[in-house]
Formats: C-alpha cells, sequence, structure tokens
C-alpha cells in the first residue's frame, strides 16, 4: 500500500517549482489530485507528469474567490491533504514600499491560504484525520535584506497554522508549516550574481542549496498517516542554516 493510496489531495501552486514537484510526488504516493495553477502550458506539464489517472486541474487566479467555484464544486468527496504552496517572493527594500505592494505580497502568501481554509471547512470539505500543509519559509524568522512583507506574510502564516492546529485538533485533523530556506530551482540558474550565490551555499552548514524534493519528501510525510500525531508544528527544511 503506497503512503498516500486513496487520499484526495489539493496542491496549489502547482504549476511551477516546489508546487509542480509535491503534486508528482503525491501522485507517486498513490493519491488523487487536485492541481491549480495561472499558467496553463505549466500547468499541464505538471498535469501530464502525474502517475494514475483520477487527477483534476483547475487554471485559474487564486486571487479572484469567484475564479474557486469550479474547483469547490469538483471536490464532491471531500479532501484527506491540503498542500498550500501558491506564493511570490517579491522584494522591495523597505525605503520603496506602499500599499499595493504590501497588498499585492499578502493576498496571495497569506489571504489566499486563509481564505481557502476557511471556505473548505465551511462548506465541510476537509475529512476527518485530514492533514494541511502550509508552505512558509525561513524567512519568517531569518532576516534578508528587501524580504520585509516577504517574511512578514510567512509569519503570518505561521501564527495562523497554529491557531487552526488547535482548532481542528478534535476532528484529528492536522495542521503544519514546512519552512523551506534557499532552494535551487530555474530562478537562480539565471540568477547574475554567481559568486554570491556560491558563497552563500558554502554558507550553509550541510553544505548544498535545498532540492524541490527535499520539501517534496517533508509534504508526503506530513500528509500521511506516519505523522499522525504531529500537529501544529513547523519543519525548517533548510540544510542548516537558521542555526548560525
Ligand atoms: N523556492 C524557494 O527557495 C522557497 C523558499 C522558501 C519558501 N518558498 C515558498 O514555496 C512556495 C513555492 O515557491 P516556488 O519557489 O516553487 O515558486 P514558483 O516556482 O514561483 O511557483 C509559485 C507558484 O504559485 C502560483 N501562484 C502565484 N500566484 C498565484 C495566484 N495569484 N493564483 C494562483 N497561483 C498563483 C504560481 O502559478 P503560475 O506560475 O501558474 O502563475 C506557481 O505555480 C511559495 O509559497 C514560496 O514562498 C520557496
Amino acid at each position: 500500500m503506497l503512503e498516500l493510496e486513496n487520499k484526495r489531495i489539493l496542491v496549489t501552486g502547482a504549476s511551477s517549482g516546489i508546487g509542480r514537484q509535491v503534486a508528482i510526488a503525491c501522485a507517486e504516493s498513490g493519491a488523487d489530485l487536485f492541481i491549480v495553477g495561472r499558467n496553463e502550458e505549466r500547468l499541464n506539464e505538471t498535469f501530464n507528469k502525474l502517475k494514475g489517472a483520477n487527477h483534476q486541474k483547475f487554471i485559474l487566479d487564486l486571487t479572484n474567490e469567484e475564479a474557486w467555484l469550479p474547483l469547490f464544486e469538483s471536490i464532491t468527496d471531500g479532501l484527506d491533504g491540503v498542500v498550500h504552496c501558491a506564493g511570490v517572493n517579491t522584494k522591495y527594500p523597505v525605503k520603496f514600499l506602499d500599499k499595493s505592494k504590501i497588498e499585492g505580497i499578502m493576498e496571495i502568501n497569506f489571504n489566499v491560504p486563509v481564505l481557502i481554509t476557511q471556505k473548505l471547512l465551511k462548506l465541510k470539505k476537509l475529512n476527518k484525520e485530514g492533514s494541511q500543509v502550509f508552505i512558509s519559509s525561513i524567512s519568517s524568522s531569518y532576516a534578508a535584506v528587501s524580504n520585509a512583507i516577504y517574511g512578514a506574510s510567512k509569519g503570518a502564516l505561521d501564527s495562523f497554522s497554529k491557531v487552526l492546529a488547535l482548532e481542528l485538533a478534535s476532528q484529528k485533523i492536522r495542521v503544519n508549516t514546512i519552512s523551506p530556506g534557499l532552494i535551487q530551482g530555474e530562478m537562480l540558474e539565471n540568477y547574475e550574481l554567481k559568486d554570491e550565490l556560491l558563497a552563500f551555499e558554502k554558507s550553509i552548514p550541510l553544505g548544498r542549496l535545498g532540492k524541490y524534493e527535499d520539501v517534496s519528501n517533508a509534504v508526503v510525510f506530513l500528509l500521511s498517516a506516519k505523522s499522525s500525531w504531529i500537529t501544529g508544528t513547523d519543519l525548517k527544511i533548510d540544510g542548516g542554516i537558521t542555526l548560525k
């Protein structure tokens, strides 16, 4: 029996990066998926990589609540897991912030996962003994220049998740966050400051940047019965950088 066999799982941000690898790993572990992204071509690419036949895809902008309807209507037998991966990391020095920049980051990184959760609960679409995983970031407590609002959005998500874990414990629904450090992705392949990146990599105690699989392995564990007594935690996956 595979770890996520017979489980129905929603993965947001599945058209790219961490969310794509999470979707692939969940499908390999036997889950039936609802995957969400905005970019049709890239979401299709993910969809075509999923093992198994019972998956559904939804191309929508999650900041538009009205667009959620087809997704929620398709979840007829409830969800056993939700992985909130959709997010942006837009960087601004504090001096250049304004209200719309703050709202732009908070909207998708905080408001959207919170409101999706509220709606799933209200519509009773989260099954008993389910598991929710929020992809946070070490940036919530590890300061980096120009990351103030991004870090704050993830800090807000961390606080929200702990209260949610408490509120849902009586239904045996578990809630945890994962806080990755810097993951080696497409974005970094074109990163111009190669020397800076190399120096940062050397400063990581375990000597390398993260891989998408480092995160997806942990997500599968937190969705599975193997973590059935774990709720309200944050799992840092950062090669030890925050030990310093
Ligand atoms: N990569 C890292 O080093 C790292 C480290 C710590 C935490 N994280 C967190 O991990 C999560 C995923 O990051 P990533 O690096 O994989 O980023 P990514 O490759 O840029 O992927 C972001 C995903 O979010 C989706 N998304 C963004 N805005 C959306 C919206 N309004 N509606 C629907 N979907 C939306 C994107 O969809 P489209 O592409 O289709 O628009 C994409 O699928 C984020 O929450 C990020 O903060 C990443």
